[in-house]
């Protein structure tokens, strides 16, 4: 409702109150003859509802978007760096320099004033790419926070908020291309939202990047549609968020798959951000 006059709100005031005090069945909280004690508790309230939104907001911050993730075979993964063993390696050393270089990584992303940056890890199965790199978003997730803004009638207000990670398994993102496209509504909305909090989202991990391509000797370009969701989601992040990338394919190969422009944006070309996991072991298939 548009207001007018200060009569006109104060009018619009006392009826709301005396509607409230009706509905409840309890006597006005304010003797409305007298403005100051009016205008007192209006802004009381409006302070505690203020608050109590902030908390909720802080609340639900943590999970909420990590929750959107979208996880190979429907399963979430939990993994942090002191469930790295480097022993599971031939070169316990190289285990250890990969885990230390991640952690520097993780950490460099909670500084608050570096620009962001693209991660990717490269490298065969098995050898715990997926592993680090959720490794890497537990820790930012437990460790950072984010500044963000809340507009209330008197202004707006800074508060602390967690960093907002999303893990995409690419392959599931593909099927929810493909169940969308034969009309499955339902897939559609989550692919929506999906590709809403990707856009969003302070860290992401585009977990096996390049599956979507086909296997090694029959790769081929990847879906109109699937391409052109990850060129935006791209685009929207590009300098703004960091996206952490595991592939088991080479650039060449992710170039045929995609428009050479989203992968020369995609790709880190700092070599301080790629970390190269081929000389490792497949702990997986020892693991079976
Ligand atoms: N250093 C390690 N310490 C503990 N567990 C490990 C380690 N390396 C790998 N693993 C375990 O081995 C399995 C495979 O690791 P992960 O999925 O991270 O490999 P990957 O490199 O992502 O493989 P792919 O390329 O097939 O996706 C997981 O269960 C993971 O927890
Ligand atoms: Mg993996």
């Amino acid at each position: 409702m548009a207001m007018h006059s200060v009569a006109e709100m104060a009018a619009s005031i006392s009826a709301n109150l005396k509607r409230i005090a009706q509905e409840k069945g309890q006597p006005l909280p304010v003797d409305l003859d007298n403005k100051d004690e009016v205008k007192a508790y209006m802004k009381a309230n409006n302070d505690k509802h203020v608050g109590e939104w902030n908390q909720r907001l802080k609340r639900q911050k943590f999970d909420h978007v990590y929750k959107q993730s979208l996880w190979s075979g429907r399963t979430p993964i939990a993994f942090n760096f002191s469930s790295w063993d480097s022993s599971k390696q031939i070169s316990k050393q190289n285990a250890e320099q990969l885990k230390q270089k991640a952690q520097q990584l993780a950490q460099q992303m909670l500084t608050p004033d570096d620009k962001p940056f693209n991660v990717m890890f490269e490298g065969s199965p098995g050898t715990g790419k997926t592993s680090l790199a959720i490794a890497m978003i537990d820790y930012v997730r437990h460790h950072g926070y984010r500044w963000g803004y809340i507009k209330h009638p008197d202004g707006a207000e800074k508060y602390k908020r967690y960093v907002d990670v999303l893990f995409l398994a690419t392959d599931e993102m593909l099927e929810l291309v493909y169940h969308s496209m034969d009309g499955d509504g339902q897939a559609r909305n989550q692919l929506q939202q999906v590709v809403k909090f990707a856009k969003a989202a302070d860290v992401l991990i585009l977990d096996d990047f390049g599956t979507e391509g086909g296997m090694k000797g029959t790769i081929r370009p990847v879906h109109k549609t699937m391409q052109e969701l990850m060129y935006d989601i791209n685009n929207a992040r590009f300098g703004k968020k960091y996206t952490i990338i595991t592939t088991n394919n080479t650039v060449e190969e992710l170039r045929v798959m995609y428009n050479v422009k989203l992968i020369s944006r995609l790709i880190p070309t700092n070599a301080e951000h790629t970390l190269n996991f081929n000389g490792l072991t497949d702990v997986r298939s020892k693991m079976l």
